[in-house]
């Protein structure tokens, strides 16, 4: 079975070469027969994929040990769910899963888009193809899922432990599915850049795509944050390591884009701009995946050193200079058709956005690569530390929740200062308020964070009068609340899920103000009997009292470890906590399970750090993170607003069919 998997995957990349060539071969001598068969070789590529990946699903549910990924990655105790995410646990299996999402992706795009878009379809099969080989090339000849092992090992290693919850087994298939979609925006560029279809064909086209992307990246960043607060234990949720860094600066980079092709679409500007945001995309995404899969930065994600990191440098390289020459060469036909009219508008919002979301890509893509940069001039790796990402990205995020909530009421073109003011004056009121309270009457102390629980409230609000606004007029002419705000979505999804979103991260941004400048932490070694106590600003004391330890073994070789803990909150009993500690026999690894107690005001977060004999004594790390589950909420908030600006509507069709026809194939 192996080896019909390892021949697959070859054929899969001799097709995938073929494809790239003959689609441009086609194009250029205008063979529409040439083009035509691209197409199905790249359906035979996924197919073919598809064959490879269920191959090694296959030996991974039967346990088939001599298959070197399958020992590593998989053990007989573990449940079928876990050996099925096993694809994805290890470097070589998710390579080869980035290869199938990839060609399943651009598989989809080809047929969805093979009527519409002739003229440019030979060029983005090419590209697609040639990154979908390129990965190929990486299993294919360097990381090889199929290779055996000399020897039939009577068990597998095991996954690892940490991998073995569900955030992690669908966090990463969220974000290969946001890197892999971005390839297809990246390569209708290419192939407009290429056909000179240089108006805004290719961003019309490729918007839901791209949009869809961004809505996987954005959910894996939240998956992998989920899983981490809830797994590792230790009391947040982002600690800026790189491989989390390099999944957040393609999302810095894609979402100005998201917003300049809207300037692109409405005037006519910002055309280089937008050419230069997706290829850096496209870039970033492919350098994500290199510095989690080549282990040149070492953390807790990072598999291990391997041979691959020369091949994606190289193959970055290779596209990033082949993208700029094309850019280069069509740099006056991407001349903007409108002038900026007035500084007080949309456009110079959607500039300032731009900057300063670069800025922060910037910023965290130095403070990232910063140790290699150390290590290859003074020969030390220099690790840089949350405290820089934090304070160097806190002003800016403050100034992009500002502009949120000052772009409702800005027009396209030029806006009146004075209808500006009038508008703006009751967010601003509410800023003040809040930010009187918090201080005086809630007692906070951090101006950073009341100045950001001011500035949430007052874009909160210009985002609720905005809908307030819409609604009342539909209501004016007769239709019923629920009524009106549904037809106010439905008739203009961009801008109202656009909001949604913008209201969603809001939500999330107290999140995260309140859990990092409020958290707070205690760790005491308690006797059976005993009691601690934790207290915050924002939620009172909480009384942990510990009332021992019991322990249990799981079918699928863990030694299972609980704490019962009695928790009372301002002296009222609010309950039991069990924070739980498992061995996995096999890797001989302990992992740790907090025990949570969550409001809407924040989180009791509990931790068995260890414990002396049968549980005579045990030692608890207790956190109290404020606010934190707004984070959640609005991560949910900001999905479902994704989805109502994604929709497809009637526009979408007519734009479908009226698209430009260049005609090549048949
Ligand atoms: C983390 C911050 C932000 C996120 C995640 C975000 C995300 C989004 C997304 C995904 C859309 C929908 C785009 C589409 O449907 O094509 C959108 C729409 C929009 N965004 Fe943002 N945005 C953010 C910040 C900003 C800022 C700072 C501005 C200020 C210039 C802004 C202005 C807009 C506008 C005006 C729309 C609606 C466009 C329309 O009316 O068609 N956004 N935003």
């Amino acid at each position: 079975m192996a080896n019909i998997g390892y021949i697959t995957m070859t054929m899969a990349l001799v097709l995938a070469f073929y494809a790239a060539f003959v689609s441009v071969m086609g194009a250029q001598r205008r063979i529409s027969e040439l083009v035509v068969s691209s197409r199905n070789a790249a359906f035979a590529v996924t197919a073919l994929i598809t064959s490879a990946v269920f191959i090694l699903e296959y030996l991974l549910i039967t346990g088939d040990y001599q298959t070197e990924y399958v020992y590593e990655v998989s053990n007989r105790a573990a449940p079928l769910f876990y050996r099925v995410t096993a694809l994805w646990g290890g470097q070589s299996g998710s390579l080869l899963f980035w290869s199938w999402l990839l060609s399943l992706m651009t598989a989809l795009a080809i047929a969805k888009k093979w009527n519409s878009m002739r003229l440019m379809m030979p060029y983005m099969i090419a590209v697609t193809q040639i990154t979908v080989a390129f990965f190929l090339w990486l299993v294919v000849f360097n990381a090889n899922p199929f290779a055996q092992l000399a020897f039939v090992p009577p068990d597998g290693a095991g996954l690892n432990p940490l991998l073995r919850h569900f955030g992690m087994a669908i966090h990463p298939p969220m974000l290969y599915m946001g890197f892999v979609s971005f390839v297809v925006p990246y390569a209708f560029a290419m192939a407009a850049l290429i056909t000179h279809q240089t108006s805004d064909v290719w961003t019309r086209t490729t918007r839901r795509w791209t949009l869809t992307a961004w809505l996987f990246l954005s959910m894996g960043l939240l998956l992998g944050m989920w899983w981490a607060y809830d797994v590792l234990g230790w009391g947040g949720y982002w600690g800026w390591d790189p491989v989390e860094n390099a999944s957040l600066i393609p999302w810095l980079v894609a979402t100005p884009f998201l917003h300049s092709v809207i300037m692109q679409e409405n005037r006519g500007m910002l055309k280089r701009w937008n050419m230069a945001l997706i290829i850096l995309t496209f870039c970033l995404v492919v350098e994500g995946t290199f510095l989690t899969r080549s282990g040149v930065l070492s953390s807790v994600h990072s598999f291990s050193q391997s041979p691959i990191g020369p091949l994606f440098l190289g193959f970055i390289f290779i596209m990033f200079v082949s993208s700029l020459y094309l850019f280069v060469s069509r740099w006056n036909e991407l001349d903007s058709d409108n002038e900026l009219d007035g500084l007080v508008s949309r456009e110079s919002l959607f500039l300032l956005n731009n900057l300063i979301f670069l800025s922060l890509a910037i910023v965290v893509w130095w403070g990232t690569h910063y140790p290699l940069f150390s290590e290859a001039l003074v020969g030390k790796k220099i690790i840089v530390g949350p405290p820089f990402f934090e304070q160097t990205t806190a002003p800016l995020w403050g100034v992009i929740i500002l502009m949120m909530g000052v772009v409702p009421v800005v027009t396209w073109r030029r806006t009146s200062l004075k209808r500006m003011g009038q508008t703006l004056l009751l967010p601003a009121i509410v800023l003040v308020i809040t930010m009187a309270v918090l201080t005086f009457v809630v007692g906070l102390k951090i101006w950073g964070a009341v100045v950001g629980f001011g500035l949430c409230a007052f874009a909160l609000t210009t985002i609720l009068l905005e809908y307030g606004r819409g609604v009342s007029v539909r209501h004016r002419k007769g239709e019923s609340y629920p009524v009106a705000l549904w037809t106010l979505i439905g008739l203009n999804r961009r801008r109202y899920g656009g909001y949604l979103i913008h209201l969603g991260t809001i939500l999330v941004a107290i999140g995260i103000i309140g859990s990092r400048f409020y958290q707070v932490e205690t760790q005491h070694n308690l006797a059976v009997g005993e009691s601690m106590t934790i207290r915050s600003d924002f939620s009172g004391t909480y009384t942990l009292t510990y009332n021992g330890l019991r322990e249990g073994n799981s079918p699928d070789d863990r030694i299972i470890t609980e704490a019962v803990v009695n928790v009372t909150h301002n002296g009222q009993a609010v309950g039991e906590l069990i924070p739980t500690r498992e061995y996995f026999v096999v890797q001989e690894q302990p992992m740790t399970i907090p025990a949570k107690r969550s409001t809407l005001l924040d989180d009791l977060y509990v931790i068995l750090a260890g414990w002396e004999g049968q549980g005579e004594t045990a030692t608890f790390k207790a956190f109290i993170n404020p606010l934190i589950n707004w984070l959640w909420i609005g991560s949910f908030v900001f999905i479902i607003g994704t989805l109502v600006a994604a929709w497809p509507t009637a526009q979408d069709s007519r734009e479908r069919v009226s698209a430009p026809l260049g005609v090549v194939v048949k």
